[in-house]
């Protein structure tokens, strides 16, 4: 379904923006009921999108695929479908994952020209019998679906690739110059976590990647256990930032399993944020940044970032928030 058709069927057009309340730390919140995470604070409005399936009884399958289609949809977003950065050949290519609570999971990697790669990932999860669907053959099922092909490149993207080959040397961005512009930008992927009236938990991710990678290159986003991973009976939990590191420790699973030891959501994310630091050594671990967001099964939430100016938007009968993620590194 097109998204304009699916986010009427959900009548979730025109959506208004709510108001933020914005925490100096990282809270801790008791909500048996349902409840929205999502990476970075600008994804309130997903959030929102995410809340209203969530108020009409919806799942949180239904939830998640809602959110995350919103930014996948806004071209001023330029880490996430329409809009995003392109590869170094000036190519948008796009990663995303979707999971549900019973662990049915989809992917796609690397595809071109469908804005909402969320929908694909979920085809590849309900009509395919596999997991992971990459490049030309994510295409050929989105097109054998209805999607149509759409130039996702937007001009303000391209003007910033024509400036960037002007100094690359045809080399992706470095890490170091990542970090600058994912702290310039205050986001970067979206990761979304649900719990609905049920208490079943559901996520999806998605993302552009980074920006001026190699052709081809895949990140943590659309991989299950690096960039999302959901266990009905424990939590569930999502990433953002340099995805080479999420998956190095297989962050989104790791964060899970810690909760299954007994971990809160946010000592959970700071553990994994631990074991990233260890592998890579403080001075390199620096110059990276990752953050965490997780969810656990009685609708606990929390963040932990390597590096400051990380945000987790939450949603719930409590009200709109925008949690600071404590961090590793403090303010420099
Ligand atoms: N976290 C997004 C990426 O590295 O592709």
């Amino acid at each position: 379904m097109e998204r304009r058709q699916f986010l009427q069927a959900m009548g979730l057009a025109a959506l208004p923006v709510p108001a933020a309340t914005v925490l100096g730390n990282n809270l801790e919140s008791e909500n048996s009921g349902p409840v929205v995470v999502s990476t970075w604070s600008p994804n309130i409005k997903a959030n929102a999108a995410a809340w209203k399936v969530l108020m009409a009884h919806g799942s949180a399958l239904d939830a998640v695929h809602a959110g995350v289609m919103v930014p996948e949809a806004d071209p001023k977003d330029q880490s996430v479908g329409y809009g995003g950065l392109p590869d170094r050949d000036g190519k948008v290519t796009l990663d995303s994952c979707i999971m549900d609570h019973k662990g049915n999971i989809g992917a796609v990697m690397a595809l071109e020209g469908i804005m909402h790669a969320s929908s694909v990932a979920r085809l590849v999860m309900e009509k395919t019998p596999h997991v992971q669907i990459v490049g030309a053959g994510a295409l050929q099922l989105a097109l054998e679906h209805g999607f149509k092909v759409e130039n996702l490149l937007t001009e303000s993207s391209k003007k910033a690739w024509e400036e960037w080959k002007k100094t690359s040397k045809y080399s992706p961005m470095t890490t170091v110059e990542n970090l600058l512009k994912y702290i310039e930008n205050q986001h970067d992927t979206i990761g979304m976590l649900a719990r609905d009236e049920a208490g079943n938990l559901s996520g999806a991710c998605s993302t552009s990647g980074m920006g001026y990678k190699m052709r081809g290159r895949v990140g943590d986003s659309p991989i299950i256990g690096a960039g999302l991973f959901v266990d009905n009976e424990v939590g569930a939990a999502s990433a953002t930032g340099v995805g080479e590191e999420v998956v190095r420790i297989v962050g989104s699973h790791t964060i899970v399993e810690m909760m299954r030891q007994g971990k809160n959501p946010e000592d959970a994310c700071k553990e994994a944020v631990a074991r990233l630091v260890k592998l890579k050594g403080e001075t390199a671990a620096k110059a990276l940044q990752v953050g965490f967001i997780a969810l656990n099964a009685q609708g606990q939430y929390g963040c932990f970032s390597l590096n400051p100016n990380f945000t987790m938007a939450v949603h719930s009968h409590q009200g709109v928030k925008v949690i600071q993620a404590k961090s590793w590194f403090p303010k420099k």
